[in-house]
């Protein structure tokens, strides 16, 4: 990667029309409806945009999605970089950094993820207030990160706290459960196993999925203030565990998904 690269994707997109967005959105796996709420939307598809990663045959799909939402001029990523794709760490946060030389000021994630801790349910949401990184690598670990920042970044509070702050109340008020806990990063696809998700327990992980953790370390090497939220769509219970079922994750985050919209929006109408 080099800034050349990022100053030509960035580029390709301002042409045609991703005029200075102020927020970045990343939504997760069975999330994606977010993007039909956005007025006078222009699309651009991965496939097109210079520079982005090689699309896999489940990318055809991938897409950034630049409009109007609550009067903020956002850019949307509908499907995301995983490294269980067989992505580099850079392929995967390539997208963040474009968002950012397009000019976002903040970023909103969202996951699907399985709940370690057992007083979350499926379909509640979790907003992550920090991370483990079990995923192996870093997005910062390549020979010339010193031209886009610093190399030793600082994880102390990875996420925002006024967004974090501002969502929890927004949930108040909307009647919706946040819980709030600590998002641990594999890198998949397999699920885990009993023994994992004990393990995942014990070093005081309440939630577990295959992403986020990348971008959002990417986020912090941009000085980009990010919020992020897993939607529960399954019970880690060791002692209890069901075979996994992909389509009810999928159908549980589809379910989900109108409360994490709800938050997202009001968050975004508030800043
Ligand atoms: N583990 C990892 N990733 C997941 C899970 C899980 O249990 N559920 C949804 N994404």
């Amino acid at each position: 990667m080099t800034k050349k690269q990022l100053e030509e994707s960035s580029l390709y997109l301002r042409n045609k029309g991703f005029e200075s967005p102020e927020i970045g959105i990343l939504l997760g796996t069975g999330l994606g409806r977010l993007v039909d709420e956005i007025e006078s939307s222009v699309v651009a598809h991965y496939h097109n945009i210079p520079f982005f990663p090689l699309a896999t045959v489940e990318f055809h799909s991938g897409k950034l999605i630049y409009g109007i939402l609550e009067n903020k001029k956002v850019v949307v990523m509908q499907g995301r970089f995983h490294v269980y794709e067989g992505y580099e760490f850079d392929d995967v946060t390539y997208p963040i950094r474009v968002m950012r030389e397009l000019g976002i000021k903040k970023l909103f994630i969202s996951n699907a993820a399985g709940a370690i801790n057992l007083n979350f349910k499926k379909g509640d949401i979790m907003l992550i207030e920090d991370h483990i990184n079990l995923q192996g690598g870093s997005p910062l670990a390549f020979k010339n990160v010193a031209d886009f920042g610093v190399r030793f970044v600082d994880m102390s509070q990875p996420y925002d706290m006024e967004m974090c702050a501002k969502m929890k109340e927004i949930a108040v008020r909307e009647s919706i459960t946040l819980h709030s806990g600590v998002y641990a990063s594999v890198v998949g696809p397999q699920l885990e196993t009993k023994a994992e998700y004990r393990m995942l327990k014990t070093i005081g992980a309440d939630a577990v999925g295959m992403s986020t953790v990348p971008e959002v370390i990417v986020a912090n090497h941009l000085n980009l203030p990010v919020v992020a939220v897993s939607v529960l769509t399954d019970e880690c219970d060791p002692n209890n565990l069901q075979p996994v079922n992909i389509n009810e994750i999928i159908r549980i985050a589809g379910e989900t998904e109108p409360k994490m919209i709800k938050l997202f929006m009001e968050l975004i109408r508030e800043l």
